[in-house]
């Protein structure tokens, strides 16, 4: 069969870490620190994203990569052994269905930032009415900015991976990143917001020993990097063997991580500058309020104070935020409708429709039941699901799978890999410290 596959090394790296980042790095990041103790948890997240995460996220680029397949079947074939084939293809499904429970939590946020992209435009032209009833927390709009973003996403993946995926991520990620520094700049400079800084960046660390922290850190740092479902799998297996995988990888994992240092640089000040002008953001024991729409409070107070221009920087700043989710869900879509192309040999619109017509259905129960769901679901998904489906990712990269097919696979495009430091520690890593401090971290939390 014919499998795309990304065109450059560009554009494979714009592609993973258009995926990774997202909806992760400017809403969950800094509310997650915000509600966890800010700097501790900053610093929680740096040492795990890049000890534990990262490797894990090899692992599946590695995987992905040799067995130009979906999880499902890609897990499989790093083993003769029956059982052990089963084993990996539960674990393949079990990634399937985490994957479309997150899609479907995932659209509904971004269908927020699509209608906070459209209210300043509405208010410019006078409909002030309508304005509030895009920003205004309802059921109608909700569903209806949902199934918007859903479409988006569905026709984008019928585009497929060079023409659809590759092409979007290439010209939006650094338009992103361009406006969220001069955010930064400008924000700087508003009363209030080094007492933020000051909240983001000086740890308390007794604040580790706190088992919940950690667990969460660790959840965080598997969600922005989009692992244990199969999403980096199916990337990898995109990519073309000439690249330098472990380069690659680890340029993911640093723009990745360094683009929701940079947000938690924007959002924590920002709470503090909004604070300062009235706004408010904790209770009075200091509890987060609103957390899952602390950002939808914080920025447009932040706009507001610009004056005239806060209008065009907000409406900027929401549209991009739509869109760098867009590049993320189309991940995330891509990993059930490869399954399903490569599995059931559906052609790739209908698998396309059809599994994003499911998912779109899975957000609507979402969003009829928000108050009991919504939390709920986000919690079992990133806080267990990823991590512990991540562990069998390295536990078979690093246990089942041959060690010499491993090597010869990061071999391809990076000949001296044998003697690097990559390989001296990663497959350490994959066999022990991730299986057993994720594990240690579950017991602890327990
Ligand atoms: N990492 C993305 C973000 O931070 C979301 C995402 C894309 C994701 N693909 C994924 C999360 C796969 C978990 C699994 O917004």
């Amino acid at each position: 069969m014919n499998r795309g596959q990304f065109s450059s090394k560009f554009g494979f790296i714009m592609a993973a870490t258009g995926a990774a980042v997202g909806l992760g790095n400017i809403w969950g990041f800094p509310t997650q620190v915000a509600s966890n103790g800010g700097a501790a948890f900053v610093f929680a997240y740096l040492v795990l994203a890049f000890f534990l995460a990262y490797p894990a996220l090899m692992a599946e680029l590695i995987v992905g990569r040799y067995a130009r397949a979906n999880a499902v079947k890609a897990l499989p074939m790093l083993t003769d052994s029956p059982a052990l084939k089963l084993g990996g293809k539960l674990v393949g499904i079990a990634g399937l269905i985490t994957v479309a429970v997150i899609l479907s939590f995932y659209a509904i946020v971004a269908g927020w930032m699509f209608a906070y992209a459209l209210a300043p435009l509405l208010k410019l032209v006078g409909l002030e009415q309508y304005a509030h009833w895009l920003t205004d927390f309802g059921v109608v709009r909700n569903l209806i900015f949902t199934s918007l973003f859903m479409i988006a996403t569905i026709l984008i993946i019928c585009g497929g991976v060079s023409a659809g995926i590759e092409r979007w991520s290439k010209r939006l990620m650094p338009t992103l990143v361009l406006i969220l520094l001069l955010l930064i700049g400008y924000m700087l400079t508003l009363p209030g917001a080094m007492e933020g800084l000051k909240v983001y960046l000086v740890p308390d660390f007794s604040l580790l020993l706190d088992s919940s922290l950690l667990v969460s850190a660790l959840g965080q740092a598997f969600f922005s990097l989009s692992l244990g479902v199969g999403c980096m799998l199916i990337y990898g297996s995109y990519m073309s063997s000439d690249e330098n995988i472990v380069r690659v990888g680890a340029w993911v994992t640093l723009i990745d991580v360094g683009l929701a240092f940079v947000a938690g640089l924007l959002i924590i000040p920002a709470m503090y500058v909004a604070q300062h002008y009235g706004v408010e953001i904790f209770d009075k024991s200091g509890v987060l309020l609103k957390e899952d729409t602390l950002i939808f409070t914080v920025l447009p107070s932040l706009f507001e104070q610009m004056g005239e221009i806060g209008v065009f920087v907000g409406m900027a700043f929401f549209l991009l935020m739509s869109l760098a989710a867009l590049t993320s869900s189309i991940s995330l879509l891509e990993v059930p409708v490869s399954y399903v192309i490569e599995s059931e040999k559906l052609d790739r619109n209908k698998a396309s429709w059809l599994i994003g017509s499911a998912i779109t259905g899975l957000s609507f129960i979402l969003i009829f039941n928000f108050d009991q769901l919504f939390g709920l679901v986000i919690a079992i998904t990133t806080r267990y699901s990823q991590p512990l489906l991540g562990l069998f990712f390295c536990l078979y990269a690093g246990w089942v799978w041959q060690r010499n097919k491993a090597l010869s696979e990061i071999k391809k495009g990076n000949e001296h890999a044998e003697y690097g430091i990559f390989w001296k520690i990663w497959p350490v890593y994959v066999r022990f410290v991730c299986p057993v401090f994720i594990l240690a971290m579950f017991f602890h939390a327990l």
